[in-house]
C-alpha cells in the first residue's frame, strides 16, 4: 500500500517488534494465535484496548502472511518476517548485538555486518507498514530497541506525522554504546522522532550525551535542536524519562477475587505448607540475575540460615529467545544449579527450588504473587521490571516483602523495597534473610508505601503523559537533516 492510501487511516499507530499475540500454524494448516510474552506487551495491551488505533508488529513465526485483524479489542497489523530475517534481525542484531550491548555487556555482543543489513531492511518494512496505517497528521508511536531506525525512515515517508519513540530497555553510556559499528546510524534513526522516551533519567542523560558526541546538534536540558546552515533552529526534539507501569487496578482486582485467593492457598499446600515462600518470576534471560539469586539461596541453605522445611523458592522462568546461544547456555547453568541444590538439600515433600520453565496466565500469576512471602527481583540490569510492580499491585493485603535490585528502573521509583546489589552475594543473602524474617507490621509499613506509588502511577498514566507530551511538541516544518 502506498503512503497516499492512508488518508483515512488511523489517528494512532503503535509499532512494536511483536504483536501482543503469537501465531501458530495448526495441524490442518490454519493459523491461530495466543498471547505473547514480555513487559512491552504487558504494558501496551491495555493502552491499545482503550484507544482507537492499530498495532503494527510481527506475529512471532516465519512467513505468516495475514491481513489486519481484530483481537481482544485491538486492530492488529501483522508484519511478515522470513526465517533468515528472524535469525539475522531478531535473534541476531536485536538480541545478540543490541540487547547485550544495552544491558551493560553482561554477555558479549556480536557485531555482524549481515545482521545490520537485515536490521535495516526489516526496520524499513515496519516503517512502510506504519506509513500505510497512519492517517494524515496522525501519531505513530514506535517501541523499543528492535526498531530504532523506524522513526527517521517514517519521517522521510510521512513528514506529516507526529512520531514518538519509547525505549523499554536501558540506554547505555557513550563508553559502551560507542562500540557499535553503526552507532551514528542508530542515533540518527532515533532522531527522526519528535519525542524520545526512556525509563529513567539516567537513560535520557546517556542518550543526550551521545547526541552531543556523535552529531552536530546542540542540546539544552532535554531539548535537542537541529539548525540550518546559518545556525537558525529548524527542529526541536525532546528526550526525557517516562517510567512505564502496569495496569495496576486490573491486577489488584484479579488478586482480590475469591478464586485467586483460593488458588493461592492451594499453591501453598501444594508446596508442602512451608512457612516462607520465596518467588522469582522472569523470562529466562541472563540480565535477570537468576543464577545470582539461586546461588545466594543455596548458600543460605548450606549455612543453615534457612532450611527446606521452613522455606522454599519457586522460580518461574518463562522460555525466551531459545535459538540464541547465550540463552541456551544460561538455561543449562540455571538447570544445573537447580538440580544440584535440590539434590543436596531437598527432602521428600520439601523441594528446595520449584523450577517452572513455563509462562502462566495473569490469573495464575496473581495467585503466585499472593502465595509469596518474599518476591525476588535481582536483575543485573533491567529497563524497569514490571514483575516488581505486579507483585505490589497484587498485595492489597499489604503483606509480603520485595527484594529489588538497584540496577532496575523500578529501584528509582519504589522506595519501600529492600534494595540490593545482586553481584554482592553476601549482601544478597542478608537481604533475602531479612525479607524472609520481616515482621508483618514492617511488611505492612513498606507495602503501603509501595502500593501508593504503583496504584497511582499506572500504565494509563504512562501512555497518556507520553502521548500528551508528544502532542504538545511543535510540528517540524522540514524533513530532518540527519548528517
Ligand atoms: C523485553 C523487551 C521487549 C520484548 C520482551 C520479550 O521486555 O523490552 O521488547 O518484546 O522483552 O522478548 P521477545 O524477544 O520474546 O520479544
Amino acid at each position: 500500500m502506498s503512503p497516499e492510501a492512508s488518508k483515512e487511516g488511523n489517528d494512532l499507530v503503535v509499532v512494536a517488534n511483536r504483536l501482543p499475540v503469537d501465531f501458530t500454524t495448526d495441524d490442518d494448516g490454519s493459523i491461530s494465535w495466543r498471547r505473547s510474552p514480555g513487559g512491552l506487551v504487558t504494558a501496551l495491551e491495555p493502552v491499545m484496548q482503550s484507544a482507537e488505533g492499530a498495532w503494527v508488529g510481527w506475529g512471532g513465526a516465519a512467513d505468516v502472511y495475514a491481513d489486519p485483524f481484530e483481537a481482544d479489542g485491538m486492530t492488529l497489523v501483522p508484519v511478515t518476517l522470513n526465517e533468515d530475517e528472524i535469525e539475522q534481525y531478531y535473534e541476531g542484531f536485536a538480541n545478540d548485538t543490541l540487547w547485550p550491548l544495552y544491558h551493560d555487556v553482561i554477555s558479549q555482543p556480536a557485531f555482524h555486518r549481515q545482521w545490520w543489513d537485515a536490521y535495516r531492511r526489516v526496520n524499513r518494512r515496519f516503517a512502510e507498514a506504519a506509513a500505510a496505517q497512519a492517517g494524515t497528521g496522525g501519531t505513530v508511536w514506535v517501541q523499543d530497541y528492535q526498531l530504532q531506525l523506524v522513526p527517521a525512515m517514517l519521517r522521510e515517508l510521512r513528514p506529516d506525522l507526529r512520531i514518538g519513540f519509547f525505549d523499554h530497555i536501558p540506554f547505555p553510556p557513550y563508553e559502551i554504546f560507542s562500540q557499535l559499528p553503526w552507532r551514528r546510524q542508530v542515533v540518527e534513526g532515533l532522531l527522526g522522532a519528535d519525542l524520545i522516551g526512556f525509563q529513567r533519567n539516567g537513560d535520557a542523560a546517556n542518550f543526550l550525551r551521545i547526541v552531543r558526541r556523535l552529531t552536530r546538534h546542540s542540546t539544552r536540558g532535554q531539548q535537542i535542536t537541529f539548525e540550518d546552515g546559518e545556525g537558525r533552529p529548524v527542529r526541536e526534539i525532546r528526550a526525557t524519562a517516562f517510567p512505564i507501569s502496569i495496569d495496576s487496578h486490573r491486577f489488584d482486582e484479579l488478586a482480590r477475587q475469591d478464586s485467586t485467593r483460593a488458588r493461592a492457598a492451594e499453591i501453598r499446600t501444594e508446596l508442602g505448607d512451608p512457612e516462607i515462600v520465596m518467588l522469582g518470576v522472569d523470562r529466562l534471560d541472563y540480565t535477570k540475575g537468576i543464577r545470582h539469586r539461586i546461588k545466594a539461596y543455596g548458600e543460605l541453605l548450606d549455612d543453615g540460615r534457612l532450611t527446606v522445611e521452613e522455606a522454599t523458592l519457586v522460580q518461574v522462568a518463562s522460555p525466551s529467545r531459545e535459538n540464541v546461544d547465550a540463552y541456551q547456555e544460561l538455561r543449562e547453568q540455571v538447570e544445573t544449579a537447580v538440580g544440584r541444590i535440590n539434590g543436596e538439600f531437598g527432602e521428600l515433600g520439601h523441594a528446595a527450588i520449584h523450577y517452572l520453565h513455563h509462562s502462566y496466565p495473569p490469573e495464575e500469576m496473581a495467585a503466585l504473587y499472593l502465595a509469596a512471602d518474599v518476591m525476588l527481583v535481582t536483575s543485573l540490569r533491567d529497563g524497569m521490571n514490571l514483575v516488581a510492580k505486579e507483585y505490589i499491585a497484587a498485595r492489597s493485603d499489604q503483606q509480603g516483602a520485595l527484594v529489588l535490585s538497584e540496577f532496575t528502573g523500578a529501584a528509582d521509583e519504589l522506595s519501600g523495597a529492600l534494595l540490593v546489589n545482586p553481584h554482592d552475594i553476601d549482601e544478597l543473602k542478608s537481604v533475602i534473610e531479612q525479607a524472609a524474617r520481616m515482621e508483618p507490621k514492617e511488611q505492612r509499613r513498606r507495602m503501603r508505601r509501595l502500593r501508593r506509588k504503583v496504584m497511582a502511577d499506572d500504565v494509563a498514566k504512562w501512555s497518556s503523559s507520553f502521548l500528551r507530551t508528544l502532542e504538545e511538541m511543535p510540528v517540524s516544518p522540514v524533513a530532518p537533516e540527519l548528517q
